[in-house]
């Protein structure tokens, strides 16, 4: 077993590709995984949610345990992807208004792995605030696995889904948590 990894969804696009390109494959490589959504992700990916709850046996957590009656352990490591310019910022930001901000809050400095893959389009990109909440991720030793350099175009017509590090995300993770 190589530990327990979460694996943090929000409400951009590739949230579409978690149950067959990420959980699968980070199965075989021994994680035990849970996954974690915004209320965000829910609400416009319903039928991701649910193929990602098909694919672990378990449910997806957007709540404290004081409305789903468990806690879930601290993870040994942890994926956000895909990750919007908004919970980009506010994890940045060290803001903790909603589960999956609060559970992002409390790993950051807990010296665990932590890879995130950001899914914005170009007009996110260009937003100043959106380069220093990259730097300051990385700053406290997150790995941007692609960083700001592959923004896609407004509209979500050519959006690159395939192209998403789902492997590079897994890699990282593997190799932080074995350094
Ligand atoms: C269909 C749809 C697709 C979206 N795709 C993206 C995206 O790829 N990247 C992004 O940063 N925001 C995207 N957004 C906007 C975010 O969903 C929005 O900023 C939301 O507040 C993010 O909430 P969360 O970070 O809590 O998931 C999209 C919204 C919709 C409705």
């Amino acid at each position: 077993m190589t530990g327990l990894l979460y694996t943090v969804v929000t409400a951009a696009g590739p949230t579409s590709r978690v149950a067959t390109a990420l959980l699968p494959t980070a199965m075989d490589r021994g994680w035990d995984v849970h996954c974690l959504a915004t209320r965000r992700a829910v609400e416009v990916y319903p039928e991701a949610i649910a193929a990602i709850e098909e694919v672990l046996g378990r449910p997806v957590r957007t709540d404290f345990h004081t409305t789903v009656g468990y806690s879930l352990p601290d993870p040994d490591a942890v994926i956000v992807a895909p990750a919007t310019y908004n919970t980009i910022n506010k994890w940045a930001a060290g803001i903790a208004d909603t589960y999956v901000l609060t559970r992002l809050a409390e790993q950051t400095g807990r010296a665990i792995p932590i890879a995130v893959a950001p899914y914005v389009n170009t007009n996110f990109a260009a937003n100043p605030v959106y380069r220093r909440s990259l730097d300051a991720l990385q700053e406290v030793g997150i790995d941007v696995v692609n960083g700001p350099l592959e923004p896609h175009a407004p509209g979500g017509g050519s959006a690159p889904l395939d192209a998403f590090p789902w492997e590079a995300l897994l890699d990282s993770v593997a190799a932080n948590r074995a350094a």
